[in-house]
C-alpha cells in the first residue's frame, strides 16, 4: 500500500491508532507500529517531560519503526515552555511525527520542524483543517460526529466530511471517526484521504492497558450506545453511554454550567480508577459509534492483519463490480 502516507510517515499500512489518553503508553503503541501502522504515544500520560522521556527511550527500545507523539493543545493555554520542551525532547529521541490537537498549532509549526519532525493537526472540521493547511502543518487529521472523544461542534459526520476535506484540502489527509475495519479504510482512500485513524477499534484489543470489561463493553455496545456530554461548555464528548455519562448531562441540565461543577464527574482521575478497576459505569468512557462495528478483542497484530485482509477484499468487490 502506498499513499503521500505512507510516504510521509515511512510506514506499510495507512492505519493511525489515535491518541489516547491513559492509554497511548509505549507497550500498547509500539505494537501498532510493529504491524506496519502508526502507534501514538500521549504526551498526556505522562507527569513531567522527564518521565515522557523515559517513555520514548522504551518506546525506542521497543520499535525502530516509526510512531507519533501526540500533543493536546488545551484551549485557551498558551504555548509554554514546557510545550517547547516536550517538541525538543521528541526531536532528540527520534519521534517521527507529532500530531497537535484542541487549539490553533500555528505557533508550533517552526519548532516542530526545526527539531526534524513530520507536524499532523487533528481537528473536527474542514475550516479549522484549512487554517492548518496554512500554518504550515504538514498533514490533518479530520474527524467526523461519530468520533470518539472530541468531535467538536459542527456535527458533521465522517462521509461528509472526509470527501469534502479531501476535495478542500492540499496537504495529506487523515480520516477519523467511526473508522475500524478494512471496508472503512478503503472506503476512505476511495473518497481521497491518504489514511485513517482508528480509537475505539484500537481500545479493544488484547494489549491495550485497560480492564477487561471496558473492551467487553465495546463488543456489546451498538452504534446507538454512545452520548454526547459537555456541549454545555463548548467541549463536546463521545463516550460510552453509561451512568457517569448520564450523571454529567443531568448536571448539563441545570445551568449555570461550569467546569468545576462537572469536575467530580468528568475528572481524568475517576477514569483511571476506573479503568484499573472494570467499573464501566464510573467514569466517562470516550468511545465511538465505530463500537457497533466491533465484534472482539483481537491482538492489535491480528487486528492489522485483519484491516489489511478486508482492505483487499473490499478493493475486489469494487474491482469486480
Ligand atoms: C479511549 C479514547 C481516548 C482518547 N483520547 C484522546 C486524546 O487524549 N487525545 C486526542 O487527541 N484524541 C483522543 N481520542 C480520539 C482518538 O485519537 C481518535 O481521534 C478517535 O477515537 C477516532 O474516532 P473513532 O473512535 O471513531 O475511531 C481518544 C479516543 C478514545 C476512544
Amino acid at each position: 500500500m502506498k499513499t503521500r502516507i505512507t510516504d510521509l510517515l515511512g510506514i506499510e499500512i495507512p492505519v493511525i491508532q489515535g491518541g489516547m489518553q491513559h492509554l497511548g503508553v509505549p507497550s500498547f503503541a509500539s505494537l501498532v507500529s510493529e504491524a506496519g501502522g502508526a502507534g501514538t504515544v500521549n504526551r498526556t500520560c505522562y507527569g513531567s517531560n522527564e518521565e515522557f522521556e523515559k517513555a520514548l527511550d522504551e518506546m525506542n527500545a521497543l520499535t525502530s519503526r516509526p510512531y507519533i507523539v501526540n500533543i493536546s493543545l488545551l484551549p485557551d493555554a498558551s504555548v509554554g515552555d514546557d510545550t517547547l520542551e516536550t517538541i525538543r525532547i521528541c526531536g532528540r529521541k527520534g519521534v517521527k511525527a507529532i500530531e497537535t490537537a484542541g487549539t490553533n498549532p500555528a505557533n508550533l509549526v517552526d519548532a516542530i520542524h526545526e527539531a526534524g519532525i513530520v507536524h499532523i493537526h487533528k481537528v473536527p472540521a474542514v475550516r479549522y483543517a484549512l487554517s492548518a493547511q496554512k500554518a504550515g502543518v504538514d498533514a490533518v487529521t479530520v474527524v467526523g460526529y461519530e468520533c470518539g472523544g472530541h468531535p467538536g461542534r459542527y456535527d458533521v459526520g465522517s462521509i461528509v466530511l472526509t470527501r469534502k476535506a479531501a476535495k478542500e484540502l492540499e496537504i495529506p489527509l487523515i480520516a477519523g471517526g467511526g473508522y475500524a475495519d478494512g471496508y472503512g479504510l478503503a472506503a476512505a482512500l476511495c473518497m481521497g484521504a491518504d489514511g485513517v485513524v482508528m480509537g475505539t477499534r484500537f481500545v479493544a484489543t488484547k494489549e491495550c492497558l485497560l480492564h477487561d470489561n471496558f473492551k467487553q463493553l465495546i463488543v456489546n455496545a451498538t452504534e446507538n450506545d454512545t452520548l454526547l456530554c459537555q456541549q454545555s461548555i463548548r467541549n463536546a464528548f463521545r463516550v460510552a453511554d453509561n451512568g457517569c455519562a448520564r450523571e454529567c448531562l443531568e448536571l448539563e441540565a441545570e445551568p449555570p454550567v461550569t467546569i468545576e461543577k462537572l469536575m467530580p464527574v468528568i475528572s481524568g482521575q475517576r477514569q483511571i480508577a476506573a479503568f484499573a478497576s472494570g467499573d464501566t459505569d464510573d467514569c466517562m468512557f470516550p468511545m465511538g459509534m465505530s463500537a457497533g462495528l466491533v465484534e472482539d478483542v483481537p491482538t492489535v497484530g491480528e487486528l492489522m492483519k485483519n484491516i489489511k485482509e478486508e482492505y483487499e477484499q473490499a478493493v475486489a468487490t469494487l474491482t469486480s463490480i
